[in-house]
């Protein structure tokens, strides 16, 4: 990071996802990245040892020596993995913030990726300045959720996993099974087809939580215009501002806020 070595703003994000490990450098004066951002596919099967491989070749991209904040898509208690539902069950109980610090020799933090995104949106976005619930749902292999209450977050909700019954088998199942992105291309869905079924799971959320915003994030961002005029759910609906990049941002984010408590 020779040039970036004593500008204490920059943190090095990464969002793992079930598809693509994204990471980039992020000014968190600015809220957003420095320069491009790196992808590489996940690793099939997404091991410890597998993902610890791409964490390492980031940082290497970056030639990164300072902090860095990971994304992880699912429940992280006290940095370890309770939960992956869309990597390698080997992860499950692995202190993931252990693991990045062995393979890339930097301080590391990990938050979960959904939390991450709904960091970087009410700090930077599309929910900054926003009070009452505001639910930051992300579009991607699975389903994430940020859940803030007056600007706090309030961590690791997993209502991508809430059930809902699915109108095409008529079996009860995780609601991302039916209305992620993945769902979406396996089924071979027209938006169309798919936002009737999103919409119907974001009113689901509104029925019980009544959030007063949701902010939706994560790769189905790049198609906002395809579905975000078919939303009917009763109160403000707005696209993640820092598009698919907010998981990146988020994670750096709240990397800052852990690291430095340190
Ligand atoms: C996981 C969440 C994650 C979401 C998006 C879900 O399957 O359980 O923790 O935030 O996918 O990646």
């Amino acid at each position: 990071m020779s040039k970036t070595k004593n500008n204490h703003n920059l943190l090095l994000g990464i969002d793992i996802g079930g598809t693509g490990i994204k990471g980039g450098i992020v000014d968190l004066a600015k809220g957003a990245l420095v320069g491009e951002r790196v992808r590489i596919e996940t690793p099939q099967p997404a091991t410890p040892a597998a993902i610890g491989d791409v964490l390492s070749a980031i940082t290497k991209h970056f030639q990164w020596e300072g902090p860095l904040g990971c994304g992880f898509p699912g429940v992280i208690q006290q940095s370890r993995v309770m939960l992956a539902a869309n990597l390698d069950e080997t992860l499950i109980g692995v202190d993931f913030a252990r693991l990045a610090q062995e393979r890339t020799g930097c301080p590391a933090h990990v938050t979960n990726d959904a939390d991450a995104a709904g960091v970087a949106e009410m700090t930077y976005g599309a929910g900054k300045g926003r009070r009452g619930v505001v639910l930051v749902i992300t579009v991607g292999t699975g389903i994430g959720c940020g859940f803030f209450y007056n600007g706090m977050l309030i961590p690791s909700t997993e209502l991508g996993h809430l059930k809902m019954k699915d109108k095409h088998t008529g079996k009860i199942c995780d609601a991302e099974e039916i209305v992620s992105e993945r769902a979406r291309q396996e089924r071979d869905l027209s938006w169309k087809a798919w936002a009737k079924q999103f919409d119907r799971y974001l009113k689901y959320l509104h029925r019980i939580f009544w959030p007063e915003l949701i902010i939706i994030g994560g790769g189905a961002t790049k198609k906002g215009d395809k579905f975000m005029p078919l939303l009917t759910v009763p109160c403000a609906t707005a696209l993640a501002a820092l598009g698919n990049n907010a998981g990146i941002i988020g994670a750096a984010a709240a990397a800052r806020i852990q690291l430095g408590k340190k």
